[in-house]
């Protein structure tokens, strides 16, 4: 898949990250719930060195819960790392966060020694919004194109709590094919880089061989078990009147609609990944 990546914003994140990286505390990525490890930043932990950790699964209202729960366990059994499950935008379990930070350095805190937290994850995980939600504030502008840099800023939570904004970082290269589909299918990636009936394809084995019963009741259509991913999207769009002429499905436009769908929780609540799966990719070594 030809994704167009923006290396020049994304060298300028990685400087910004090196340079502030000696004066920070405790380092929160947040996660898309729906694809941890393809959402995560391989070259975080090379930037940040042995800095405490704060994994953020965001989105986990749009999450699978049993999955989640999957990835909380596998980013806690780390040393040094906490993770916690979130929906950016409700109030309270947003405050876990900064209690997690105080967990992570707990030798922090006061006016004489504040507590200093960056904050980073690729574009559409939800930082705009965890950051208004936390300032109580619309300071983050929200709903952002994919892939639009805005310049790093310092963000006072409280007198004694500086969050520091990083601009939303993909990486140079994606690193395993199936990352590249997830991040696409999540909307982390502007959709003029990726061709979407290809995604909507990859998307809907996924669902087939792990949530076939969600897809089934959503779209109406029979048990789509013994159908190709090909079978499966025409039966979406005949189903949804995506049609062209002399009775052809439009495929482009059914791509959208599952993709929107998915994106929007209406098939219900999806993960794509699980930790053991993203392992197998990455060993699997399907490198692009
Ligand atoms: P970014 O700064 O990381 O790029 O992401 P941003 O906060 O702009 O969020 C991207 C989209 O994801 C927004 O939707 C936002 O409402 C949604 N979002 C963020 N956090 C959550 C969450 O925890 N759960 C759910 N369900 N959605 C979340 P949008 O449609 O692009 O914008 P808008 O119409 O909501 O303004």
């Amino acid at each position: 898949m030809a994704i167009q990546w923006f290396p020049g914003h994304m060298h300028l994140t990685q400087k910004a990250i090196a340079e502030r990286i000696k004066d920070i505390d405790v380092v929160i990525e947040l996660l898309d719930a729906r694809l941890p490890g393809s959402s995560a930043n391989p070259m975080l932990a090379e930037l940040t060195g042995h800095k405490p950790g704060l994994k953020v699964l965001n989105k986990q209202d749009l999450a699978d819960p049993a999955c989640t729960a999957l990835w909380l366990a596998h980013y806690n059994a780390r040393p040094d790392t906490r993770a916690i499950g979130l929906d950016a935008s409700q109030t309270t379990p947003a405050r876990q966060l900064i209690d997690a930070c105080h967990a992570l350095a707990p030798s922090r805190g006061g006016m004489a020694k504040p507590m200093r937290v960056l904050i980073c994850g690729i574009p559409n995980v939800g930082k705009s919004t965890l950051i208004n939600t936390l300032t109580g504030s619309r300071k983050a502008k929200t709903g952002d194109e994919a892939g639009i840099t805005k310049l790093e800023q310092r963000i006072t939570l409280a007198d004694d709590f500086y969050l520091w904004d990083t601009p939303g970082m993909l990486w140079p290269r994606i690193i395993v094919a199936k990352s590249g589909y997830n991040l696409a299918a999540s909307g982390a990636i502007g959709r003029n880089a990726f061709d979407e009936e290809e995604v909507a394809l990859e998307l809907l084995d996924y669902l087939k061989g792990h949530y076939a019963g969600l897809v089934e009741a959503r779209f109406k259509i029979d048990p789509i078990g013994a159908l190709s991913d090909e079978e499966v999207l025409e039966a979406i769009g005949r189903k949804r009147g995506a049609l062209l002429g002399k009775g052809r499905v439009n495929l482009q436009k059914t791509a959208e609609i599952v993709m929107n769908e998915f994106r929007s929780g209406n098939i219900g609540r999806i993960t794509l990944e699980t930790p053991e799966e993203f392992a197998q990719w990455l060993a699997a070594g399907q490198l692009i």
